[in-house]
């Protein structure tokens, strides 16, 4: 078997360390995900699935616990190793999609690769083509992001995400915000991907209907998770 792209390991996060107002709102989490997997992340409101998120996308760090990503332990690394780490192997997906209005469709899906250097200008502009037409937008490619609706917003979006090749694609509600028509669209593509290119998925959604679809559904109640 592969190894995990993600192993957690008794995962803590406490929020206002040292103040009166410290409060632990993750206790404790256990998580493996094997490569390729599309698991969904559900649990009530304020139950600390972003938190989760958040960490296992190097955005944050925890208080506690091991997290090994893509094989590697992250717990010793600096911040210039996690930017690197979380350039590489991390693509992420929020609610609101975070896309520069102003820029194109195509211009947004460019931005990771001008982050990380090594990229001809030219091949930057044929890989952030073919992730267009792959979420079938190419006849938006040249529209600015703030003129499209927001199931395409979203599927620039997973296009950016995808732009690097990571190995875990991180959605904290990517559909949360979209008409069921949309959100099936965007669901859809992301399975594709998950089916096409191996790419492994962590989906945080409150759609019942969607989460069945998943592969497997890992539930946070109070911090933690439910076995
Ligand atoms: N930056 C923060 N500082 C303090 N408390 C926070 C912070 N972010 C989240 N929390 C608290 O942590 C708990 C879990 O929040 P969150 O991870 O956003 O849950 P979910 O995504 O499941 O709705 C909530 O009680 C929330 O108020
Ligand atoms: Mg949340």
């Amino acid at each position: 078997m592969a190894e995990a792209v993600l192993l957690l390991q008794g995962i803590r996060k406490a929020y206002n360390v040292g103040t009166p107002s410290e409060t632990e709102v993750l206790h404790g989490i256990d998580i493996t995900v094997a490569t390729g997997e599309f698991c969904a992340v559900i649990g009530p409101s304020g139950s600390g699935k972003s938190t989760l998120l958040n960490i296992i996308g190097l955005l944050d760090r925890p208080s506690g616990g091991s997290l090994r990503i893509d094989g590697q332990d992250t717990g010793g690394l600096d911040e210039a190793a996690l930017t690197t780490l979380r350039g590489q192997s991390i693509g992420f997906v929020f609610q609101y999609h975070h896309l520069i209005s102003a820029f194109t469709a195509l211009e947004n899906v460019m931005l990771p690769l001008l982050v990380r250097r090594g990229f001809a200008n030219s091949e930057m502009r044929r890989t952030a083509e073919r992730l267009i037409d792959q979420v079938q937008l190419s006849p938006f490619a040249d529209s600015r992001a703030n003129t499209m609706s927001g199931g395409q917003q979203q599927r620039v979006a997973i296009a950016r995400a995808l732009a690097v090749d990571p190995a875990i694609v991180l959605a904290d509600e990517p559909t949360g915000n979209l008409d069921t028509k949309s959100a099936e669209g965007v669901f859809e593509l992301m399975r594709s991907v998950n089916k096409e290119r191996g790419t492994t998925f962590l989906l945080v959604t409150h759609n019942m209907d969607l989460a069945r679809r998943c592969d497997r559904t890992i539930q946070i109640v109070d911090g933690r998770v439910v076995p």
